[in-house]
């Protein structure tokens, strides 16, 4: 097995990583750098549990190589929040009551935060549209679009003060 040094930016951290070449980025960010924050749902592309942020872009990290991401930039959960601030996808899915067991909420929450960046103003069909790779077994999937919604509001209101 070949084993390669690679240089990614965590969450705005540099890191140097050994990897061996079977390793995905899943498990790179668990077991090499405990970000278990990224959950291992299915490990074939189909949960969305494991989502993180790859060059502001949502995507599986159990379907890419670890090695594949030298000199990428990463956001995982760990990453969202700021010093003593949650983002506001975040706050907005506590306060809809989006989480309960919690295993899909870190995917759920890249997503959304990627999508969220690209659209700051979308419609419910397009919430849905870029939420389709997430799977959730418990909440039914409403509290989490409301959720996305206020986030989205929120973002409103927080930019057109900051015009004022
Ligand atoms: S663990 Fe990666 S999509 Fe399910
Ligand atoms: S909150 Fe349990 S799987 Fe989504």
């Amino acid at each position: 097995m070949a084993f390669h040094k690679i240089n990614v930016t965590i969450n705005n951290e540099l890191e140097q990583v050994v990897v061996p070449s079977n390793m995905t980025l899943m498990q790179m960010l668990r077991e090499s750098l405990a970000l278990t924050g990224t959950k291992n749902g299915c490990s074939a592309g189909e949960c969305g549990a494991c989502t993180v942020m790859l060059n502001g872009e949502p995507l599986n990290s159990c379907m890419v190589l670890a090695v594949e991401c030298d000199g990428a930039n990463i956001v995982t959960v760990e990453g969202l929040a700021g010093d003593k601030q949650l983002d506001p996808i975040q706050e907005a899915i506590i306060e809809a009551g989006g989480v309960q067991c919690g295993f899909c909420t870190p995917g759920i929450l890249i997503s959304s935060r990627a999508f969220l960046n690209r659209n700051p103003s979308p419609s419910e069909e397009e919430i849905r549209e870029a939420l389709v790779g997430n799977l959730c077994r418990c909440t039914g999937y409403m509290r989490i679009i409301e959720a996305v919604k206020k986030a989205a509001s929120l973002k409103v209101v927080a930019s057109s003060m900051a015009s004022d």
